[in-house]
């Protein structure tokens, strides 16, 4: 991990990155048994700026709901220790995890109240595909995504991961950089973290909001783009043929941005680069998360909060210094 990251939320304080712990018997760890969001705070020349931050706590609320999963905190001490971790680690950028899960006790139904919440800040990449890379090449999974009747789509839940990590390691060994997932009824889905787009004759095509996906953030950030340049937006069914003689492909996730897809189960995609809508929509997707263009002001949220430096080595002082700064934060 980068050592710019000093500070976690964790149990209802900031510690220190090695404080932020977890003890064998946490449920999570046994079950997959947690809820988490990914979040991204853009810099920009006022400082960060949380992307569609609401949307992303609105999210993780309903995660839990779906799991039926009792916060530990309200809402609110969850916005502010996403705003407290970007501040105490004088982040300029950084996408922000908060995780609810259920922690240490018995093995077997955990117990309602073993729920705790970290918020962990992230400095560098995570995706196994982002813009910087160009185009990218994926592959259509052997593995199904589980529809409405086996899991929780909507949700974004630990354990669905899972099956993620096997597509995304079908894909390497295939030599593709990610795998796209079928349903069931072999209609088109999603990538491990990302939702897909197609192209095709100047028409943006998406699967529906009832498909087994997760209904990412970006999706409908790029929806609302591209029906404000004009482009005619279609959520609907998508057939696995399709895919092949689409125009343009192209994936959107928060940690990743917009991407273009070059291949699909090595055919070519249009000329095997990132297309001319595609690169329309990814630069009217970056100005939007500078602020530049489009419902900018309503998205982004300053972060705000204490930014005294950590101290290198900090000390129960220094927690203390910072709780006293979040006074109601902590559950
Ligand atoms: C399975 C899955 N689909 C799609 C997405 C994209 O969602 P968002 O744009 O909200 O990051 C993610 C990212 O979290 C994901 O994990």
């Amino acid at each position: 991990m980068s050592s710019e990251i000093q500070w976690v939320w964790h149990q209802g304080q900031l510690v220190q990155w090695s404080a932020a712990r977890a003890h064998v018997t946490t449920h999570a760890l046994h079950y997959g048994t947690a809820i988490f969001e990914g979040i991204r705070a853009h810099g920009s020349p006022r400082g960060p700026q949380f992307f569609r931050l609401g949307d992303h706590l609105r999210r993780f609320a309903e995660s839990a709901r779906l799991h039926r999963m009792q916060l530990p905190c309200s809402m609110e001490q969850v916005r502010q220790a996403c705003h407290a971790v970007v501040t105490a680690n004088r982040l300029e950028a950084a996408y922000v995890r908060p995780l609810a899960y259920y922690a240490e006790g018995p093995l077997g139904v955990p117990k309602a109240d073993t729920v705790q919440l970290s918020v962990i800040p992230v400095s560098g990449a995570l995706p196994l595909v982002n813009a910087e890379l160009g185009s990218v090449k994926l592959g259509v999974s052997t593995w199904r995504r589980a529809g409405g009747s086996h899991a929780l789509p909507a949700a974004k839940a630990s354990g669905a991961y899972q099956s993620a990590l096997l597509v995304a390691r079908e894909a390497k060994l295939h030599g593709y950089d990610d795998g796209l997932m079928l349903d069931d009824r072999g209609c088109v889905c999603e990538a491990t973290a990302q939702n897909l787009f197609l192209v095709r004759d100047g028409t943006i095509l998406t699967p529906t909001r009832s498909a087994p996906i997760l209904l990412g953030i970006t999706r409908d950030t790029v929806l609302q783009l591209a029906t404000a340049l004009g482009y005619r937006v279609s959520e609907e069914e998508v057939p696995r043929g399709w895919l092949y003689t689409a125009d343009e492909l192209f994936l959107t996730g928060t940690s990743s941005g917009v991407v273009g897809v070059g291949f699909i189960d090595h055919l070519p995609v249009g000329d095997g680069g990132i297309g001319r809508i595609t690169r329309e929509l990814q630069r009217a997707y970056q100005a939007a998360t500078r602020g530049e263009s489009f419902r900018e002001k309503a998205w982004l949220t300053a972060v705000e909060g204490d930014d005294a430096p950590a101290r290198p080595g900090g000390d129960t002082a220094a927690v203390a210094t910072r709780r006293s700064a979040l006074e109601g934060v902590s559950p």
